[in-house]
This record gives structure tokens, C-alpha cells and sequence, in this order.
């Protein structure tokens, strides 16, 4: 399976996210990742479930929303009913994870599992039949532009025998650029999220915007 690319919104134009979300597209990106946060499990807010379904129909290859709230399951099915594809939760955000997944997918989205870098991966041993994917956070969530941090390569490392044969994909989310894209993706990261890499130095005026980071990744 190749690596697939996730650009994150969290670092592209705010007031223009329809025409970024169209320019990774049209320059090779997979899916695109929506950053939810709420000042509270995390120190910063965006957006909510209107904003992600106003950017729906500009999205035409995959809705990947990353939820950074706490509690989650009020809003389960309001981002079903934005169009998300993947709804992925923190597992510190409430003593309920397993209900939560069980939610989003009898709501109809996969269910992804994200863990902070403080939290050791052997916690979603009992939850591994559920999921379709695990989100190792690189950085802290909260913030773009932060820098890798490295000790979580052994944790994708240790994900991934966990997960064994079983179909459940490995994101990476944080500090993710064209140095550390091949560490993430030899300790076995499937899906790589990055905003700043590719939203920094471009825009989507540019002839080919953002292709030559996503190309770089
Ligand atoms: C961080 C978010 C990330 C963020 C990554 O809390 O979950 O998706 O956009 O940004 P970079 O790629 O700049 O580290
Ligand atoms: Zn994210």
C-alpha cells in the first residue's frame, strides 16, 4: 500500500480554504485533514461541524477530521452530517473511547483513534477489533509548526505489531516535513498529515501550488 498525503487546513488561507483544498487536490494530495479544536482539551480553537460541512463539496477525494474536544459524543452526529469520512477522537478525552467509536461508525464514518505523546500505544490493545486507524500525534496537539518529536517512532513501531495482520491504518500528525516523512514511513506510518510543510512557503495563486512540498513528502 503506498503512503497516502494529508494536507492539514490548520496552515492553509482561512478565508479561502475551498481554493487550498482544490490546489493539494489538484497537485497529488489523498485526503484532507480537518483540525476541530476546542480551547479546552487542547489551548486553541477553530472551527466546528458547519465549517466542515462548507467544505464538503470543494473536497473530492476523502474528509479526514481530527477532533480535538472534549466530550466528543454530542458532536458525532453533527460531523456525520457535515460528510466527514473519518471521525478520529482522543482516547485522554473521555473514560468512554470504546462507546465513541462504536458511535461513529453506527453513525457511518471509520473511526480513528488518536493518541498524544504522552500516552503509550499498548492503551488501544482492547480497542484494535473497532478501529480503522490510529493517529500517533508527533508534536502536542494543539498547535501547527511544532517540531517532531522522536521518541514517538518507537511507538509507531510498537503500533504497528500490535495492529499485526489486521486492516488498520497508521497516521502520523505533527512536524511531518521531507526529513522526517521517511522516519514516520519506515517505523510504518500509512497516512501522513502535514500542514505547515506544504501550506508554508506556497499559495494558491502560484502556478503549481504546493506541489513540489507535497511532491517533496
Ligand atoms: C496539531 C494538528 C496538526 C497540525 C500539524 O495539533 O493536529 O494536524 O496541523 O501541523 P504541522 O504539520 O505544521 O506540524
Ligand atoms: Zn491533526
Amino acid at each position: 500500500m503506498s503512503v497516502k498525503i494529508a494536507p492539514s487546513i490548520l496552515a492553509a488561507d482561512f478565508a479561502d480554504f475551498g481554493r487550498e483544498v482544490k490546489a493539494v487536490e489538484a497537485q497529488g494530495a489523498d485526503w484532507i485533514h480537518v483540525d476541530v479544536m476546542d480551547g479546552h482539551f487542547v489551548p486553541n480553537l477553530t472551527f466546528g461541524p458547519p465549517m466542515a460541512k462548507a467544505l464538503r463539496p470543494h473536497v473530492t477525494t476523502f474528509m479526514d477530521v481530527h477532533l480535538m474536544i472534549a466530550p466528543v459524543d454530542a458532536f458525532i452526529d453533527a460531523f456525520a452530517d457535515a460528510g466527514a469520512d473519518m471521525l478520529t477522537s482522543h482516547i485522554e478525552a473521555g473514560p468512554h473511547v470504546h462507546r465513541t467509536m462504536q458511535a461513529t461508525k453506527a453513525a457511518g464514518m471509520k473511526a480513528g483513534l488518536a493518541l498524544n505523546p504522552g500516552t503509550s500505544v499498548e492503551a488501544v490493545t482492547p480497542l484494535l477489533d473497532i478501529v480503522d486507524m490510529v493517529l500517533v500525534m508527533t508534536v502536542n496537539p494543539g498547535f501547527g509548526g511544532q517540531k517532531f518529536l522522536h521518541h514517538q517512532l518507537a511507538q509507531i513501531r510498537r503500533l504497528k505489531e500490535l495492529i499485526g495482520d489486521r486492516e488498520i491504518l497508521i497516521q502520523v500528525d505533527g512536524g511531518i516535513d521531507p526529513t522526517t516523512a521517511p522516519l514516520v514511513t519506515a517505523a510504518g506510518a500509512d497516512v501522513l498529515v502535514a500542514g505547515s510543510s506544504i501550506f508554508r512557503d506556497g499559495s494558491a495563486d502560484a502556478p503549481e501550488p504546493y506541489g513540489a512540498a507535497i511532491t517533496a513528502l
